[in-house]
């Protein structure tokens, strides 16, 4: 009986890339890698360091245990129907896609062909693969499927010196919202801050340099102990009058309105980590409703 996991590789960009080097450097064998574009394929192939390259489905051979499936969540639906088209039995097979948001229920044209499904989430971001391949180690990932595909998921993610979580199929459109909460919106949270700082002169490389040991020092902080005891400045100690002049200094260098906007739905979450007077919450909340940001913003274009 054959003990090796077999892969074949659908959608080879950043993730399927990153973690189709890191299993293939495990000795687990690459055979077919799909993408859509033939140069970025054959790029993909190259990174990757083993595998064959192919761009039409009648080429991708049977060869493979395990279907790993990292296209675009879009793609997922249509990709998942060729699949099916290309194997009229999957019998003894596996296919697991990548996505944090769709669950295994998504791969069900795979199923009906007698596959096990499942779902193998990396809750990491993947820039660059050359540079993710090398942060991939104790990362977590979340699973969920069938419980054959689940078991081959845990295989994968030993080898990669992962940690698996188990999560529910309905759980992943919340679950995935908090990933991009902590981690595309954190990217947009932190350009909004330097986009404010270039309102005063400071360009972004210098603001990344001078703001690097507040940003990390927050964020270990919270990690380390939980928001409540990580929350400082105006929303801690309750500066009514400093996040007034804010949300004025802000609406004076905000021609699309969106960094009031930020401040404010940001500043109404810190609230609930502040351990302030139940009154002095209230007028602090008050001047962060959007009538308050609107009628400010108003005012300030007035005056301009
Ligand atoms: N990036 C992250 O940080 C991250 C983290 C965890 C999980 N994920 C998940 O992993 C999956 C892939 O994300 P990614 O960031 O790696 O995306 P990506 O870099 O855009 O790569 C997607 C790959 O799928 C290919 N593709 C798209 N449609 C296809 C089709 N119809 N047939 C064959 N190949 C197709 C693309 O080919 P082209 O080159 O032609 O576009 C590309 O190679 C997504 O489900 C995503 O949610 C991403």
């Amino acid at each position: 009986m054959r003990t090796e996991i077999r892969l074949s590789i659908i959608g080879p960009g950043r993730v399927g890339q990153t973690l189709g080097w890191a299993l293939a450097r495990r000795g687990f064998p690459i055979i077919d890698v799909l993408g859509r574009d033939e140069r970025r394929t054959e790029n993909a192939v190259a990174f990757i360091g083993s595998g064959r390259g192919c761009t039409r489905w009648d080429e991708l051979s049977e060869e493979w245990d395990l279907l790993l499936v990292s296209v675009n969540d879009d793609a997922l639906t249509e990709v998942a129907e060729r699949i099916a088209h290309r194997f009229p039995s999957l019998r003894g097979k596996t296919a697991l896609h990548t996505s944090g948001f769709h669950s295994s229920r998504i791969l069900h044209p795979l199923k009906d062909r007698g596959a096990a499904v499942g779902s193998l989430h990396p809750l990491m971001t993947f820039s660059e693969p050359s540079v993710a391949r090398e942060r991939l180690s104790g990362i977590s990932y979340a699973v969920e499927g069938d419980a054959s595909a689940v078991a081959q998921a845990h295989r994968l993610v030993a080898a990669l010196e992962g940690r698996a979580f188990s999560i529910g199929p309905e759980q992943k459109p919340l679950y995935h919202a908090a990933a991009v909460l902590a981690c595309g919106h954190v990217v947009a949270l932190l350009e909004t801050a330097f986009a404010v700082l270039d309102a005063i002169g400071l360009e972004p490389a210098s603001a990344r340099r001078a703001f690097d040991p507040l940003i990390r020092e927050t964020i270990e902080n919270v990690l380390r102990e939980g928001g409540r005891r990580a929350l400082t400045g105006p929303f801690a100690r309750g500066d009514a009058r400093v996040i007034a002049a804010h949300l004025a200094a802000l609406a004076d260098v905000d021609r699309e309105g969106e960094f009031v906007d930020v401040y404010a739905c940001l500043g109404r979450r810190a609230l609930h980590l502040a351990s302030l007077t139940p009154t002095h919450q209230a007028a602090i909340r008050a001047m962060l409703t959007s009538d308050s940001t609107d009628l400010l913003r108003k005012e300030t274009t007035d005056d301009r």
